[in-house]
């Protein structure tokens, strides 16, 4: 399922009603009366993908601009601020265009092979005849998961590499009984009880849904350990979406007084336990990596969990091991290309605990 961000038709409503409500400032005006909503909203990626309130992002795209003289920006900017494909449209003015993923975005695209359409109507899930604020109509694209995919299917570079591909990811797991929303949007209860979807978005930047997100089994066998992992609780590739995620498997043995006899890697897993780490790398022309996205010419090594799959990795242990520690780690990012962007932020820093498990040997 690809569905193409470009847009074919532009039809535009602009009611005084309309100009009211969408040029209210920072959706205060939807939060009036969906409070819990836009609260999850304004703390999830979707109300942060500005340059202004994601400093990797902003990194990132300095980085692409510098080094394709300008060219990557048109690019980057169609998701992450998605406004700025509507540039020089009525009623769209210069603080409309520097506007994250929000409310009045996704609930006013009507039909996704069309910019949304701004007027007093909202698209959901549900038909609503009783709301006279404002109407409500029903389209599928919320529930179906197409909604997403009109942002999140598929990224090409300049050489049309395909550099993220959560859309083909999500056509061919396994078991397809749950789709995007699901997951990423489970239903919350407000305060007197009433369900409604959460709009947290919640994935890779926050560690309680990464918290156990992959199924992790290790037992001993004759000459050491092996590890089971298992990509059972994502719909697509376990990292999936930015290239720039990485899942490092960490073993540590000791002996009995603590020392430790084993270690898959000290410094570098990718040049001292390459099996261990779990992404996507990059490669020029000239077979160099890794490069970044917007200089690739293929793919080195694609290591990420498909939805379903089962790995298995096997350690041999020394005689004097113990006690074995195994742990699943998520970064944001790798650290050389934090310390290249200059990022020295803590969080951005720091490996996520996905799962860990200790095996005793006698
Ligand atoms: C004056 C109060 C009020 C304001 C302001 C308001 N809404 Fe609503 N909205 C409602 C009510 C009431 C409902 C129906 C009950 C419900 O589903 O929560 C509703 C329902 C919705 C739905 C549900 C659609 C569905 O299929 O169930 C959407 C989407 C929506 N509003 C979007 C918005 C957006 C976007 C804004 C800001 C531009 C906004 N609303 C501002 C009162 C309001
Ligand atoms: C087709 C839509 C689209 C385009 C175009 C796009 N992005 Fe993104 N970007 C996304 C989505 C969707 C995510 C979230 C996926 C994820 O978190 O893995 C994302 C995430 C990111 C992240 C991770 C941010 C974080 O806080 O972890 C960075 C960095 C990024 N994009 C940089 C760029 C740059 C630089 C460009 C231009 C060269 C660009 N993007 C163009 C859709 C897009
Ligand atoms: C208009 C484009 C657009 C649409 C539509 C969209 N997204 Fe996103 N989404 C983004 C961008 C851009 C980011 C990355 C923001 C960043 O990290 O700077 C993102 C990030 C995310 C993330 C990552 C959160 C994290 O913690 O890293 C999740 C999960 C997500 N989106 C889920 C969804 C779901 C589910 C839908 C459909 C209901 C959806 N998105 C629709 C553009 C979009
Ligand atoms: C990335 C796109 C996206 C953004 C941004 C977004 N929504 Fe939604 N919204 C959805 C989808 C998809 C659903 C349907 C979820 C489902 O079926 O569980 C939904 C559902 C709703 C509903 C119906 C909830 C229910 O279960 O009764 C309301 C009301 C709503 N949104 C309001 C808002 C408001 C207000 C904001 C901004 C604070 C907002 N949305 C931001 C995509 C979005
Ligand atoms: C069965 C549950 C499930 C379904 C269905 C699902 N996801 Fe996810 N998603 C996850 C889990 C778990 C993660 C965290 C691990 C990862 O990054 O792969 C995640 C992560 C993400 C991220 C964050 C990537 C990052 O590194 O920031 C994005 C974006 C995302 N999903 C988008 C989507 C979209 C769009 C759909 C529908 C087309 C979807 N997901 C369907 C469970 C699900």
């Amino acid at each position: 399922m690809k569905i193409s961000i470009l847009v074919l038709v532009i039809v535009f409503f602009a009611t005084s009603a309309y100009s009211q409500l969408f040029k209210a400032e920072e959706n205060t005006t939807c939060a009036d009366c969906h409070e819990d909503i836009y609260e999850h909203w304004k703390t999830s990626m979707h109300g942060r993908s500005t340059a202004e309130s994601d400093i990797l992002y902003k990194a990132m795209m300095n980085w692409a601009v510098e080094d394709t003289k300008g060219k990557a920006k048109k690019l980057c900017v169609q998701c992450h601020t998605p406004y700025q494909a509507l540039k020089g449209q009525e009623g769209i003015s210069e603080s409309d265009l520097g506007r994250p993923v929000d409310c009045v975005y996704c609930h006013s695209i009507d039909n996704l092979q069309q910019h949304p359409r701004f007027s007093m109507t909202y698209y959901g899930p549900r038909d609503n005849t009783e709301e006279d604020f404002h109407k409500i109509e029903k389209r599928e694209h919320f529930s179906d998961g197409s909604l997403c995919l009109s942002c999140h299917a598929e990224l090409k570079n300049p050489k049309q590499l395909s550099v993220c591909v959560t859309g083909d990811e999500f056509a061919e797991r396994p078991d397809q009984s749950k789709t995007c929303q699901d997951c990423h949007m489970p239903q919350s209860k407000d305060d007197e009880g009433g369900a409604y979807s959460g709009h947290g978005f919640n994935g890779a930047h926050n560690p309680e849904f990464l918290h156990k997100s992959l199924t992790l089994k290790t037992s001993k066998t004759d000459s050491g350990i092996e590890v089971v992992i298992i990509n059972d609780k994502a719909g697509h590739s376990y990292p999936t979406g930015s290239p720039l995620r990485q899942v490092i498997l960490k073993v540590v043995a000791r002996d009995e007084k603590g020392n430790i006899v084993f270690e898959n890697w000290k410094e570098n897993p990718l040049e001292e336990d390459k099996q261990a780490v779990f992404m996507k790398i990059f490669e020029d022309e000239e077979k160099y990596a890794p490069v970044p996205p917007w200089r690739a010419a293929g793919v080195k090594m694609d290591q990420r969990f498909k939805a379903g799959e089962t790995r298995r990795l096997a350690y041999n242990m020394p005689e004097t091991a113990k006690e074995v520690t195994v742990k699943l780690l998520f970064r944001l990012a790798p650290l050389p290309i934090l310390k290249r962007l200059g990022i020295d932020d803590p969080y951005l820093k720091k490996a996520h605990l996905i799962d860990e498990q200790t095996v005793q040997f006698n």
